[in-house]
């Protein structure tokens, strides 16, 4: 987690710094900060809390520099105080640093730094770096500062540095942590010469700006392209552009790509949040993302290097949401390929000696593609010579450049923290990925594959329809249990995922306590909750379990429990068992019902947070790329 930027150009690094936090808060934001060179020092400016807080400090004492360093906090090591903020400085304030990651050996370099008598301002892990770098600082050569620093450090990180005696030059290095170097467009030649043309009147930034950044909205505007950091890569920005090396000091060619995404994609348009924003975008997601698994209307068998037909295991490793689309993942291929499933959550697959039996194909699901916890066990199965497939939307991800094959989500930059759009997107393309598995070994006859491609393609329609025919619904549930103190989802088979989805979306960002629960199982234990106060959502689309969740809600409502049930809105005996229905369309391959149950209930959670005065899209404590541990 944290954001790390950096900015070495002709505009006003402090405002270019503070439009990538924005991006980038996301992914930490309980403090923030910058640092810029100027006029032989380092000009610093933190703030606690959020990012509106540096914002009114740097309105209040201006910094003007065309160099800098940024930094959007998730706290690690000690508290959310200012003096914990980064950047951190060196003993002599020669050195700026902004970090991701953990030094897992901070504490013996403290002792030694403590020893040598230097005098420590923060609790931070990171504060050794910069320390360690002006030790290693004879005002001439900072690479090789930084060479020996980085000898030094163990664990992961992403770093960037500035130094007051330069004001055109950054670097940055990353092991374990993703960081991002941008480069703006070349600039014009002046008609009739061989000169570029400068507003700003020289060149002392080198031909084009550059950037760092850990994600690829924050370079947005200025960059035109891209070099994502390999592990054990360090970027040295300056006059000369931007030169690679290893953690030796030898040099890497750097590969540039094409910055593809445009900055309307990051920003929330008309509404309000984020999340709503990218609720709203489900239709159009799942139409895309339908698209590029098709070709002449058959599925497409991926091109991942490996021979899907001899898949007979499948391991699902994921955290937090995309953990609960993995859920739905197992009945699609247990239902169309017949391929038997393990739903694992990261951080516990890594710390157990998995099984790895003969062909058996690892599916790494992730938003981010940076989650420390998944990524950690897409290592381990690469250890034992398992391939590893990444479900990811961020393609340009470390899980999507470790797995042997990508399967991108194409949802978009997704900033909310809670996920909604790339949830369904999962969902979808792991009911295709079922279905490519099963056509490849030739388990899915032609009417087969044409039924799925149909249920596929009703989708975005069903979706678009099931948002407008829910909300007044939503609404009205919302009023009556916002200030309730805790709710239940239950739901059965694809509706049980559906249920802990439900939970955990409330619990996210309304920070209401929320339990969900397979509904079979609720009499042996939890249905001792329920109360007369206790709001008990129930999912009971007509389903094969429609039966049993009937019986299963009648149980809850002898008890007097308040029920919200999502289902359809013309059901009769639903109506008159619920105290209110939430309405659900109803998919043609029952499969994919979950991705409309879960409709109402990402808006419920929404509306809830909304009337709780929460904020939506950056809810305390979480953060949306998780990449420690
Ligand atoms: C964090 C986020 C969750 C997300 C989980 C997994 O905890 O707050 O919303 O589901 O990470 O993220 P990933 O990027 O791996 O899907």
């Amino acid at each position: 987690m944290c954001g790390i930027a950096g900015y070495l150009g002709p505009k006003d690094a402090a405002q270019v710094l503070l439009v990538a936090l924005e991006r980038l808060k996301y992914r930490g934001y309980d403090s923030a900060g910058l640092a810029v060179s100027e006029g032989g020092s380092l000009h610093l400016r933190r703030a606690a809390g959020k990012l509106q807080a540096l914002s009114a400090k740097l309105d209040a004492q201006p910094v003007s520099g065309h160099c800098g360093i940024a930094h959007t906090r998730w706290a690690t090591h000690g508290p959310p105080e200012e003096r914990n903020s980064h950047p951190h400085l060196s003993y002599d304030g020669r050195i700026a640093v902004v970090h991701n990651g953990i030094i897992e050996n901070h504490a013996a370099l403290r002792r030694d730094l403590e020893a040598d008598g230097v005098r420590f301002a923060s609790d931070t892990d990171t504060e050794v770096i910069p320390h360690l770098l002006a030790k290693h600082y004879d005002g001439k050569d900072p690479l090789q500062a930084l060479l020996r620093t980085l000898a030094m450090l163990e664990g992961a990180f992403a770093i960037a540095v500035a130094f007051a005696d330069r004001t055109d030059r950054l670097l940055a290095a990353r092991k374990g942590s993703p960081l991002l170097i941008g480069r703006g467009r070349d600039r014009p030649l002046r008609p009739g010469t061989q000169e570029r043309q400068y507003t700003d009147g020289g060149t002392p930034w080198g031909e084009r700006e550059l950037l760092i950044a850990s994600d690829l909205p924050a370079l947005l505007p200025h960059a035109s392209e891209y070099l994502p950091l390999e592990d054990g890569e360090i970027a040295d920005l300056g006059p000369h552009g931007v030169r690679c090396y290893d953690f030796r000091g030898e040099r890497r060619e750097p590969r540039w790509r094409p910055v593809e995404i445009t900055a309307s994609a990051v920003s929330k348009g008309n509404y309000d949040s984020f999340m709503a924003k990218e609720i709203a975008e489900q239709p159009e997601v799942l139409a895309r993302l339908i698209d590029s698994r098709l070709r002449d209307g058959r599925l497409v068998q991926p091109d991942l290097g490996i021979d899907l037909a001899t898949i007979r295991h499948v391991v699902f490793l994921a955290c937090g949401t995309s953990w609960h689309a993995a859920l739905l993942g197992k009945r699609f291929l247990e239902n169309l390929a017949r391929v038997h499933v393990e739903v694992d959550i990261s951080s516990e697959y890594r710390y157990r000696n998995p099984v790895a039996a003969g062909n058996t194909l690892v599916v790494a699901i992730s938003q981010s593609g940076e989650t420390a916890d998944t990524l950690a066990g897409l290592r381990l199965a690469k250890s034992k010579f398992l391939p590893v497939v990444g479900l990811v939307n961020v393609v340009t991800s470390t899980i999507a450049r470790e797995s042997d094959g990508v399967l991108p989500l194409l949802a978009g930059p997704e900033i909310g923290v809670a996920s909604t759009k790339a949830y369904t997107a999962q969902v979808m393309a792991l009911y295709l990925f079922a279905a490519q598995i099963a056509r490849a070994k030739g388990l899915l006859p032609h009417d087969a594959e044409d039924s799925c491609i149909a249920a596929a393609r009703a989708m975005p329609d069903l979706v678009a329809r099931t948002l407008q025919l829910c909300e007044p619904s939503v609404e009205e549930c919302a009023d009556l249990y916002a200030a309730a103190q805790a709710t239940v989802f239950l739901g059965r088979g694809g509706e049980h995922p559906t249920a802990l989805e439900g939970a955990l979306k409330l619990k996210e960002i309304a920070y209401v306590h929320a339990v969900g629960y397979p509904a079979g199982e609720f009499k042996h234990g939890p249905i001792a909750l329920v109360t007369r106060h206790l709001p008990v959502v129930c999912i009971c689309p007509r389903d094969a379990m429609y039966e049993k969740m009937l019986s299963n809600i009648q149980e809850v409502k002898a008890r007097a429990g308040r029920i919200i049930a999502v289902g359809d809105g013309a059901d009769r005996d639903l109506r008159d068992l619920a105290d209110q229905v939430l309405p659900v369309l109803r998919a043609s391959d029952e499969l994919l019902q979950p991705i409309l149950s879960i409709l109402p209930l990402q808006r419920y959670a929404y509306r809830v947070a909304r009337l709780r005065d929460c904020d939506v899209d950056q809810p305390r404590n979480l953060a949306k790329s998780v990449t420690v541990e």
